[in-house]
């Protein structure tokens, strides 16, 4: 694969689509296939790391809308359109609107590839100007939706979700296990929203005594009580103008849930020994491992408060229930591996990945890149055992050209012994040596054949 790049590959007809998937994987060119326009828009993001392939005519929508909608959102991204025998005008209509360049079906792979690596290197050339630019850090590898790698069906809605209510201003509740994602959803959800140049403020509810947190979300005057010489500005106060990411909320005290539904409910919030409303705008986005119902019930809940916010919920599944996303979590913490560690990408094996599908993952994708940093280090994991280690080492130091070429020597003379029924004189008639030099090698390799039996006759 030339670099992490991706054609997005919109095309509805399933022969196509192999067909030209097929020619780009061939031309080391990775692609991700959809069969309508919808699922696009979600992945299609300011900053995408790839083109856009789309056919002309697609079940809903057509390739000009999303042209359009691509054009919209990054008007440097380069749209390639692939258009029906007689679709000549309407090819000529698509490249009024931006598209970068159009094919004719039917068309060979060749021209594909072609079309595909222009536009390719003029993305590359695009980015890296941006990249020039000062942009919002992020830390890792991709913005908004980009963050969230994972072409499941399961992840692909969970994008379509949060692209669709990124912007409105509803507070959001997001569920899932432990490393699933939550607080990356919420900072993706930051960075899609209008609030994206007002602060992100993280605050864990979990392990902090009352009256900490209290005073860590709502702030306090000095001498509200013992020990407050200053006044504290609390963390929703923060977040003014941006979002506030309350992580771990089903261990919030309930007293202290009474106090955040007020404010939820009236934008308006008063500082610890104070009587005076101090107005918030801030949207909440609030994660949790437990399901709150439940909490509930058990009295540990407030449900006004969970009905308060689970206007929307953003579900993430555990990584067991969307296993065909390990390959790709796995490349994309490969390469921030790398990156980090400035070692070389390791590669993503068959033989690892049928290691890591059948396992139940507790710690979901948190713990997968945690075994991608050790694989990308060469470091010993008990999750895989010795057959990864074996793997490792050999990736921290491959093989010299004269073990590789010892290697196959070894597999030759093998062979033919075999063939020969360990027979040394025939053997090394066959392979065209000496007798002597092949018993050397025999004994230098410590190779052992079980002598011929004694044949009849
Ligand atoms: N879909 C994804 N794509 C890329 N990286 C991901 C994805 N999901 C999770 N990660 C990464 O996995 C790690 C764990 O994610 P995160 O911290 O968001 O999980 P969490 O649900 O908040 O976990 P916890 O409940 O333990 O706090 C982070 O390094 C995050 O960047
Ligand atoms: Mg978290």
């Amino acid at each position: 694969m030339n670099d992490e790049m991706t054609v997005l590959l919109v095309e509805d007809d399933p022969d196509m689509q192999m067909a030209c998937r097929q020619a780009l994987s061939l031309a080391g060119i990775r692609s991700r296939a959809l069969d309508a326009a919808e699922p696009a828009l979600p992945i299609i993001t300011p900053g995408y790391r790839g083109v856009v392939v789309t056919d002309m005519r697609l079940p809903q929508g057509d390739g000009i809308s999303l042209v359009k909608y691509a054009r919209s959102v990054d008007p440097e991204l380069p749209c390639i359109m692939i258009t029906g025998h007689g679709d000549i005008n309407l090819a000529v209509d698509a490249m009024r609107e931006g598209a970068y360049d159009f094919i004719t079906k039917p068309f060979s792979p060749e021209k594909l590839v072609d079309s595909v690596r222009r536009a390719l290197d003029k993305r590359r050339l695009a980015l890296q100007a941006s990249q020039a630019r000062p942009a919002a850090p992020t830390g890792q590898g991709g913005a908004g939706l980009d963050r969230l790698v994972g072409s499941s069906a399961r992840m692909q809605a969970v994008r379509r979700l949060i692209a669709e209510i990124a912007g409105s201003p509803v507070d959001v509740l997001v569920h899932g296990e432990t490393g699933t994602g939550k607080e990356l959803v919420a900072q993706s959800l930051h960075e899609l929203s209008g609030r994206s140049k007002g602060p992100f403020v993280a605050l864990n509810c979990g392990g902090m005594p009352d009256n900490l947190l209290d005073s860590e979300l709502f702030g306090h005057e000095a001498g509200a009580f013992t020990g407050a010489q200053k006044r504290r500005i609390g963390k929703i106060e923060h977040a003014n103008g941006g979002t506030l990411f309350l992580d771990e909320l089903e261990s919030m005290p309930m007293g202290m849930q009474v106090k955040l539904l007020r404010v939820l409910q009236e934008r308006k919030l008063e500082r610890l020994g104070s009587n005076t409303a101090i107005p918030v705008d801030v949207r909440v986005v609030a994660a949790t491992k437990e399901n709150l119902v439940e909490k509930a019930k058990a009295g540990q809940f407030r449900l006004d408060l969970y009905y308060r916010l689970n206007v929307v919920t953003v579900d993430l599944p555990p990584l067991r229930k969307r296993t065909e996303d390990i390959a790709e979590l796995l490349a994309h913490f490969f390469v921030l591996a790398a990156e980090r560690f400035a070692r070389p990408v390791p590669p993503v094996g068959a033989e690892l990945l049928e290691r890591l599908a059948g396992y139940a993952w507790p710690g979901n994708v948190r713990e997968l890149r945690n075994l991608a940093d050790c694989i990308a280090l060469g470091v010993s994991t008990p999750l895989l055992g010795a057959t990864l280690q074996y793997a490792s080492t050999e990736l921290a130091s491959p093989r010299s050209l004269a073990e590789s070429v010892e290697e196959y020597e070894r597999k030759l003379i093998l062979e033919e012994l075999q063939r020969n029924d360990g027979s040394l004189a025939r053997s090394a008639r066959a392979l065209r040596v000496a007798k002597t030099t092949l018993n050397d090698k025999i004994r230098r390799y410590g190779i052992s054949v079980a002598p011929a039996e004694p044949r009849e006759g």
